[in-house]
Parts: structure tokens; sequence; C-alpha cells
């Protein structure tokens, strides 16, 4: 398993002003589907700009157990031989999928509709972390539960029915990952399989399956909402698959260059997916100084390379309803807002909890360590803008959370007193150069 056997302390210091051009890796979520879309599909998928970080390698290796057959040919690119929908080969042992959600969850929608057992299992995070919200409604599917821990928890064993059942699923919270793995589950069921929610979400997984040839159809529900419906069974052929830069890594360097002093950088060809955008919009409320130097399409996608220079910022209430925006970004934008002047709001956190960590309460923690003033309130982050100056110093614990590891390191670029993070091997999960790259914009982390 992914543990951090020996935790690897890493520290900021405050940098002099970031400068230069930089390409984020790819898209996790994207590759992670890259990998199940190539098992699921007839022929072979080529794949470029892959991230090849720790959580899509799990996913990798979980495809070739699971039949297909993964060929790695340079720097991002890679071939996957796959299966078809119904050809799944039963797995020789567990899957283990280290620190990856999202890796884990989609598989289990794909396992848990065809005739074979699995066993997943993970880190001491993923252990922690809730699978009954895609255990329930691989039941209603059919699938058995054979085993879990308490609360529905890996390690865990689903054996998938023989032939799964459509169903019409109306997911309980905002989550890509419930509305991905009931429609990866779909694709094994004969007729329509509908999935209904109420705030959309990421939309990764009803565009490849576009892409691969399934019969989808996306409409609006409700204010914010969608359904989805699938029609089941289809022959997905192998498509290629051009991976985006990741806007979660973007996010990053992006927030880093607008809290240190004098900073002027360019982030090339991000995706701007408007599912994925929620950070940008926020920040620019916030008065940052982001602007787009070139748009393209990449993959189906539309990117933009983005100017980003150092400002003041300024405090915002962010709305509940654009969490599934920017779900993963909240930790750094708390970073951002401790700069701000005045006080800035993030309403409706309540799905932090339940990420690699619980991210609400280890960002309070790691902010009060930093000096910043801050507290929950219910599902809401209030955090009081230090107007530019953060004191800074102390560590910040990281809870095997990548994202938590690399927030504290770009708030240390900017506080008064360096900033430690106790551990900063989980960064290789989702972001492999995260330090190096940094660095090469002229920051100090070691
Ligand atoms: C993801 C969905 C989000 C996000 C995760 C990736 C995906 O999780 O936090 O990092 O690729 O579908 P939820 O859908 O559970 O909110």
């Amino acid at each position: 398993m992914a543990h951090a056997q020996h935790p690897t302390p890493v520290t900021a210091r405050a940098s002099g002003p970031l400068s230069g051009r930089v390409r984020v890796p790819g898209d996790k979520s994207i590759s992670h589907r890259a990998m199940i879309f190539g098992l699921l599909a007839i022929g072979e998928t080529r794949v470029t700009g892959l991230l090849e970080g720790e959580d899509v390698l799990r996913t990798a290796d979980a495809a070739r157990a699971l039949g297909a057959i993964v060929h790695h040919d340079g720097p991002g690119a890679w071939r996957v031989q796959g299966v078809g929908v119904g050809g799944l080969r039963e797995p020789a042992g567990l899957l283990d999928f280290g620190n990856a959600g999202t890796g884990s969850r989609l598989m289990m929608g794909v396992c848990g509709a065809h005739p074979i057992t699995t066993t997943f299992d993970g880190d001491a995070s993923l252990r922690k972390r809730p699978m009954r919200r895609i255990l329930d409604p691989l039941e209603l599917m059919g699938a058995t539960i054979l085993s879990q821990e308490e609360g529905g928890r890996v390690p865990l064993t689903i054996r998938g029915p023989k032939e799964a059942l459509p169903i019409t699923y109306r997911t309980p919270v905002a989550s890509a990952q419930i509305k991905s793995a009931v429609l990866l589950a779909g694709l094994a069921a004969p007729g329509e399989t509908t999935v209904i929610e109420t705030e959309a979400t990421r939309d990764h997984t009803e565009k490849m399956l576009a892409h691969f040839g399934a019969e989808v159809r996306v409409t609006s529900e409700g204010a914010h909402g969608r359904r989805i419906v699938l029609k089941g069974q289809p022959d997905l052929q192998a498509a290629p698959i051009v991976v985006p830069a990741d806007p979660s890594s973007a996010a990053f360097p992006l927030v880093a260059a607008l809290i240190v002093p004098g900073s002027d950088i360019l982030i090339e060809s991000v995706m701007t997916n408007p599912l994925r955008s929620g950070l940008l919009t926020t920040l620019r409320e916030m008065g940052a100084d982001i602007t787009v130097e070139s748009e393209a399409n990449e993959g189906g996608e539309t990117v933009a390379t983005l100017r980003v220079r150092a400002g003041a910022l300024k405090g915002v209430e962010v709305p509940p309803e654009r969490a599934p925006s920017m779900i993963d970004e909240y930790p750094v934008l708390a970073v951002a807002a401790s700069f701000a002047t005045g006080t800035t709001r993030m309403r409706g956190l309540q799905e932090l909890r339940v990420k690699e960590s619980d991210r609400l309460a280890a960002v309070e923690a790691g902010l009060k360590t930093a000096g910043v003033t801050c507290r929950i309130e219910g599902d809401d982050l209030v955090v009081e803008g230090g107007n530019g100056k953060v004191a800074g110093g102390g560590t910040a614990a990281t809870h095997l959370d990548h994202r938590i590891a690399m927030s504290f390191l770009v708030m240390g670029l900017a506080t008064q007193n360096p900033m430690q993070v106790d551990d900063g091997a989980m960064i290789a999960t989702s972001f492999p150069t995260f330090i190096s790259l940094m660095n090469g914009l002229g920051a100090e982390i070691a």
C-alpha cells in the first residue's frame, strides 16, 4: 500500500517573485477514466498526456488485473488493449488502490456489475473513506457485498450479478464519483440506466461514454442539476484520448503567483471545463489578476494559457452551489484567503470531511499553526485575511493528503516564517513534479 512508511517533511520559505512558464501534468480525473475506458473498450486506446501519478498507476494496475494489456510507450504515452463491456477477467488477487478514491470507486462500479468477485483495498487514508455511497446503488443493481469494514469501508469484497439491473438513481450528495460508478455499472446492464444529480458535477465520464460510442443523453434537471441517461450493453470502441493539463494541479502555482509579491507567471493550456473552474471564478471575484493569453481545444476540452500576476486580494463569500466545480481547490483557496483583506466565507463544505483527509479540520488546523484567524461554522469555513501578511512558522499535519501538503507549501512561499509540512510523500499521488516545477519558477521548497 502507498503508506508513507518514513514521513518526508518538506519546508517552503519566503521566495522572491515567481516568474516563468509552466505546464502542469495531465488531469487526474480524465487519466483514471482513460485507463477504465481503455479496459472496457474493444481495440486499442491510445492515451497521450496521461498523469503518471501513483493514483493513476494503481488504476492502470487494476485494469491489467481485470484483463487489459497496458503498455507504457514514453512520457504520458500509453496504450490499453481492452476486453470490452462484459469481458472482465476475475482478478487473481486484491486490487490495491493506494490513496486513490476516484480509481477505487469508479472500478467498484465497473466490477460490481460484472459476474466476478473483486476485493478492494487501499492505504490508511482510503480505509477511512465512505464507500457505502457506491455500494448502495450497486446493491440495487444486483451486486452482493461479501465483506466490508465497518460502515462500508475497504477492504471490501463485491460479487457482481450474472446480469446487472438498470436503475434510476438520484445521487444523495453532489459527487461525480457516485454518478460515474453508477454509469459505468450501467454499461453492463440491459436497458437504460439513469442518474439524476441536483448539482451538476464534473462531466468527464459522460463525455468519454459518448467519445467511445455509447448512447448517452444529458438534460438539465432543476436549477443546477442534470439527468444522464445511458443505453446499456454498448460495444465501446477504442478511441484516442488526449489528457489536458489538470486545473486542480494548476491551482497551486496559480495561488502561489498571486500571493508572492512581484510574481508574474504563465500556466500553459489549463483545462477550463466550466464544471472545474469554480476556483478561477472565485479568485477573480477576489480581485486576482488572471488573464487568458490564448485558448485552444485539447481532447474535446477548452484549454487556456493563463497569465497570473501577484496583487491585493479581497475576501468574498463563496456560495455552496459552487462547491462541485472547485471541490478539490478549497484548501488552496483558504491559503489565498489568508493573504486577502477582509473575511472569506466558504459555504457548504460538508463533502470536504470525506476526502483524502478531513480537509475541513486539516485546513483549519494548518491555518491556525500559521497564525491565521479562522473557524469552522457548521459546514462553512471562515478565514480572516491578514492583508498580505501571514506569520507562518510551524508544521502543518497532512494526514496522507496530497492537496493539504501542497497548499501549505504554497503558503510558506509568502509567510514571514517558513512553513513545514510533516510529509510530502503523498504529493506523488497527483503531482509528482510539484517541487521541481515550483522551484523552477523561483520557489524555495526543499
Ligand atoms: C472526482 C470527483 C470528486 C473529486 C475527486 C475526483 C472524479 O470527488 O473530489 O478528486 O474524478 O470524479 P466526488 O465526486 O466524490 O466529490
